[in-house]
């Protein structure tokens, strides 16, 4: 019950961005959420939620961990390919600077979920109102770099995936018996508190 509930919000939010339509050349991508899309962001971070060490990335190009929570590409990755443009980098990554501020950026961190308690026992992570503040900084650096205008237009045309909710069962009410959420809320009643705070983020985004 609880882990079909998760996909339905996933793949919800999968519809949503990719909804934003046709690829075009050029165009940037954004990604924001948890561990089934962060693509190293929490390899710069304090946390124990990290995918530095083998066997993750043991079938990427590098056969080496890079940060993915993934033996191979991830679904970022995988629609990045699609669209026929390089992978993102990571936000927290010292090369994404210059001309690839213009392929998008990676803001997803391992770990948290919709709430704003999700995921607290792994520390420094960048919770979700983090990663659209960096979002904000990303914008301020893309307009620096190729003016306002011009960056306000990339960012309008730009497909953006969001991928949220799982850890809010797996890392929140189902983390320990008897958990604050679990004593607090019925499981549907979850359900729609935390759609309705996922409501709140879609419309911060
Ligand atoms: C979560 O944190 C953000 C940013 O600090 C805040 O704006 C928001 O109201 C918080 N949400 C809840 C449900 O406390």
């Amino acid at each position: 019950m609880a882990s079909c509930l998760v996909c339905c919000i996933i793949v919800t939010s999968l519809f949503t961005s990719l909804s934003f339509a046709s690829a075009q050349q050029g165009r940037a991508f954004f990604a924001f959420g948890d561990s089934l899309v962060d693509s190293g962001n929490n390899d710069f971070l304090a946390t124990t939620a990290r995918a530095d060490a083998p066997p993750y990335g043991i079938d990427f190009p590098t056969h080496r961990p890079t940060g993915r929570f993934s033996n191979g590409l991830n679904i970022p990755d995988i629609i990045s390919e699609n669209l026929g443009l390089e992978p993102t980098l990571p936000y927290l990554s010292p090369l994404l600077v210059g001309e690839r501020l213009l392929v998008g950026a990676n803001f997803a961190s391992a770990g948290i979920g919709i709430l704003n308690d999700t995921g607290f026992q792994f520390l420094n992570i960048i919770h979700i109102y983090k990663q659209l503040k960096l979002f904000a900084h990303y914008q301020q650096r893309l307009s620096a770099h190729i003016g306002k205008e011009g960056a306000w237009r990339h960012v309008n045309q730009a497909l953006i995936l969001i991928t949220l909710g799982g850890n809010d069962f797996v890392n929140n009410y189902y983390l320990v018996p008897y958990s604050v959420r679990s004593r607090q809320f019925s499981l549907p009643d979850y359900v729609t508190y935390i759609i309705s705070e996922y409501r709140l983020i879609l419309r911060a985004v």
